[in-house]
């Protein structure tokens, strides 16, 4: 584990590494975001709806989710491009296991446990990377990789798009 990320985000104990922080997650960023945190998730959907208007339920699309945490907006784009393959990456297993019960319904989703900034994957694979509350905890040089590996990994046809906010500074 890198180190900017074994510290406590979220004032929750073990930061990203336990079982009760995958538990508590959801409900600590409602409160955080006062209620609107899934329709900030959902945000992103016009735009990606927007540039896929030719692929329709999103059939021969394969979408990357870097730091996917619980799924939660994972189940959004699932259902929104029900034909879409989503491959899920988060460096914690619990968050990834509580997504894998989350979205057992989905059968188009897989799981990677791995960093974001260094993934072994192939170049050019991906037809969207994105990523949500994500960057505003990454140390600065930790973005820029992030950024250079989704740029690696999407297909070449498609031009880099980077767009985001952060509720935390
Ligand atoms: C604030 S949560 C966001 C989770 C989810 N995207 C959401 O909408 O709720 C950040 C997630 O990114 C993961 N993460 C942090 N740094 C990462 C990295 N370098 N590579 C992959 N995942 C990372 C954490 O484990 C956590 O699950």
């Amino acid at each position: 584990m890198p180190e900017y990320y074994r510290r406590n985000f979220h004032f929750q104990s073990n930061g990203y590494l336990g079982k009760s922080s995958a538990d508590l997650y959801e409900h600590q960023v409602e409160i955080l975001f006062s209620g609107a945190a899934d329709a900030m998730r959902r945000l992103l959907i016009p735009s990606l709806k927007k540039h896929f208007a030719h692929a329709g339920d999103g059939t021969g699309l394969h979408f990357l989710e870097i730091g996917s945490g619980t799924g939660r907006l994972t189940r959004f784009i699932a259902l929104a491009f029900p034909k879409a393959h989503i491959t899920c990456v988060d460096l914690s297993s619990f968050y990834l296991k509580e997504a894998q019960l989350r979205l057992g319904s989905f059968h188009r989703i897989d799981y990677m446990q791995g960093k974001g900034e260094a993934l072994p994957l192939v170049d050019g694979t991906f037809d969207a990377v994105f990523s949500c509350f994500l960057f505003h905890e990454l140390p600065s040089d930790v973005r820029v990789a992030m950024i250079k590996e989704g740029k690696r990994l999407l297909k070449p046809e498609w031009p880099l798009w980077y767009g985001g906010f952060s509720a935390v500074g």
